[in-house]
């Protein structure tokens, strides 16, 4: 693989770039609306990266007001050949407890209301892409290849469910998904990936699990065990897209 440019879409506990040494900030307007951040421009590993907080910085802009089509409108008018992004999701499946880290494989959308295509009409005409595959094969394979460099479990499977959110699920609706397949939850995923590869872009994600989904353990959900997670968690996911840029 030889990607010039890895564009890296940071979600919840990670909204700036440690690890790369930062060069340059773009602040971009597009045609389609103002992005969540300024695009920062840098090298990590020796690689380009361009770096953007899905939720703006600070985080501010909830899940279902993203312009996640001026998000990947900037990340491609400033160069992004690839798109690793980072997601905070609840966990369905038994084996995704908090703090389990998935490359995902498949995903559902239960989002509405989003401006979720390029090719809606009016900025592209219309047209009908292939999605049977949601996260590109080649990326994952790189993730799954660079957790194992750095020793870092990770399951290399995962059905995401997308939800509208902000709120989070009732229990009955966690079943429900369980029962269609979602293995996880989260609400940014989609439109998200789709715009991707509408765009051409390979695209893939890492989820964190923050959080048992509703209903999948006896505690309530609270922002306090998701920020402990999020503390915990985030420096692994940082950990394992510095293994894996080398590998771009
Ligand atoms: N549901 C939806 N999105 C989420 C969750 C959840 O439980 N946790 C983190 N993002």
């Amino acid at each position: 693989m030889a990607f010039n440019r890895i564009g890296i879409i940071g979600g919840t506990g990670l909204t700036r770039l440690e690890g790369p040494h930062i060069t340059q900030s773009h602040d971009i307007n597009t045609v389609l609306g103002t992005p969540s951040s300024a695009v920062q421009e840098g090298t990590w590993q020796g690689k380009p990266v361009l770096f953007m907080a899905r939720h703006g910085h600070p985080h501010a802009v909830p899940p279902h007001k993203v312009n996640y089509r001026a998000n990947l409108l900037a990340l491609q008018e400033t160069g992004a050949e690839a798109i690793i992004a980072v997601n905070a999701v609840g966990g369905i499946h038994a084996d995704m407890g908090a703090g389990a880290i998935v490359i995902p494989d498949q995903l559902v959308d239960l989002t509405w209301g989003r401006e979720s295509t390029f090719f809606d009409g009016a900025y592209k005409p219309l047209e009908h892409i292939d999605f049977t595959d949601p996260f590109d094969g080649t990326l994952r394979k790189a993730l799954l290849a660079a957790a194992k460099d750095i020793a870092l479990d990770v399951l290399d499977f995962g059905v995401v469910g997308v939800t509208q959110g902000p709120r989070l699920e009732t229990t009955a609706e966690i079943n429900h998904m369980e029962r269609i397949g979602c293995d996880l939850v989260g609400m940014t995923s989609m439109p998200e990936a789709v715009l991707a590869r509408e765009l051409g872009i390979p695209y893939a994600s890492i989820c964190l699990v923050v959080n048992p989904a509703a209903g999948r353990s006896d505690a309530e959900i609270t922002m306090e065990d998701i920020q402990r997670v999020l503390d915990g968690g985030m420096g692994q996911v940082r950990d394992l897209i510095a293994a894996v840029l080398p590998r771009l």
